[in-house]
């Protein structure tokens, strides 16, 4: 995995895609399935250069933008941004799932983060302790209601400044990721601190894409999620924070109404809010 010294688009993106290039993917899609989702890719874009009736020269800036994306390694942010959404809308309603709403996971989800206690305080820096921090709890349940022991959650977030541990630099590895094993009735209490809302990477081809219709780079500040429990299908998810900025514009269109949270300060002062997962059985 790639870092630069200051965080740019070109050192995000080259992480972003180092990391993805590691993970081996491959899919069972048919020759037949294949034809027929190509066929359509190409007769959207014939229709769009038809309707739009596209010049020579917006399609040499396309060519070169396409290389720009691939030369930055920018390929896992923007199809994170632009795309991921709607596959996880077609992936959540074609599984049939009732539990709690997913959404993307993004370029940023690391395998195998540190295990930790049911009732813990994420890895952060001194400089992260000094954040407002953020009491997270809740339980992982069945469909009815039943909570699931060692069900875990895997949490990782951006840090106070809107940056990742791995993929920009001089952030410890694990810094704001865990596992966290819930405790015999699927429940965890997790400190931690408020995320910041995040920009994406702008000085780079999907900041140039966003500019180029007037656009922003923003995210709403938000919790990653992946929470898992035994004989239960897996779920990915972020929670959100009402009233935070972007929440109603996000730049990669994963906020649901569901996955809101509005965290209210506990007898110490201190920001507190409980989140119940709920997980569909395995099919
Ligand atoms: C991107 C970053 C995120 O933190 C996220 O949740 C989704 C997408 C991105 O830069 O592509
Ligand atoms: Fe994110």
């Amino acid at each position: 995995m790639t870092t630069t010294e200051n965080p740019t688009a070109f050192g995000s993106g080259n992480a972003a895609t180092d990391k993805f290039k590691s993970e081996r993917v491959s899919s069972d899609t048919s020759v037949e399935r294949a034809g027929a989702i190509i066929k359509d890719v190409l007769r959207s874009l014939a229709d769009v250069v038809h309707k739009h009736q596209v010049t020579y020269d917006e399609y040499r800036v396309l060519k070169q933008w396409l290389i720009d994306v691939g030369e930055y390694g920018e390929w896992p942010l923007w199809l994170d941004v632009f795309v991921e959404h709607e596959v996880e809308a077609v992936h959540y309603d074609r599984n049939n799932y009732s539990g709690t709403k997913g959404s993307i996971e993004g370029p940023y989800y690391v395998e195998g983060s540190p295990k930790l206690p049911s009732k813990c305080t994420m890895p952060m820096r001194e400089k992260d302790a000094a954040a407002p921090s953020l009491i997270f709890k809740g339980q992982v349940t069945d469909l009815d209601g039943k909570g699931l022991p060692g069900a875990t959650v895997e949490l990782w977030h951006a840090d106070e400044d809107g940056f990742y541990s791995r993929f920009a630099p001089g952030i410890p590895e694990w810094n704001l990721r865990g596992t966290i094993v819930c405790d015999d009735n699927g429940f965890f209490e997790i400190t931690t601190l408020e995320p910041a809302p995040y920009k994406i990477p702008a000085d780079g081809p999907t900041g140039w894409f966003i500019d180029s219709f007037g656009g922003h780079p923003w995210r709403p500040a938000h919790l990653h999620l992946m929470v898992k429990g035994a004989g239960h299908r897996s779920i990915t998810t972020q929670l959100y924070f009402k009233d935070g900025d972007w929440v109603d514009s996000d730049v990669a269109s994963a906020t649901k109404p569901e996955l809101i949270l509005d965290p209210q300060p506990n007898a110490d002062g201190v920001a507190e809010v409980t989140y119940n997962f709920v997980l569909d059985p395995e099919a």
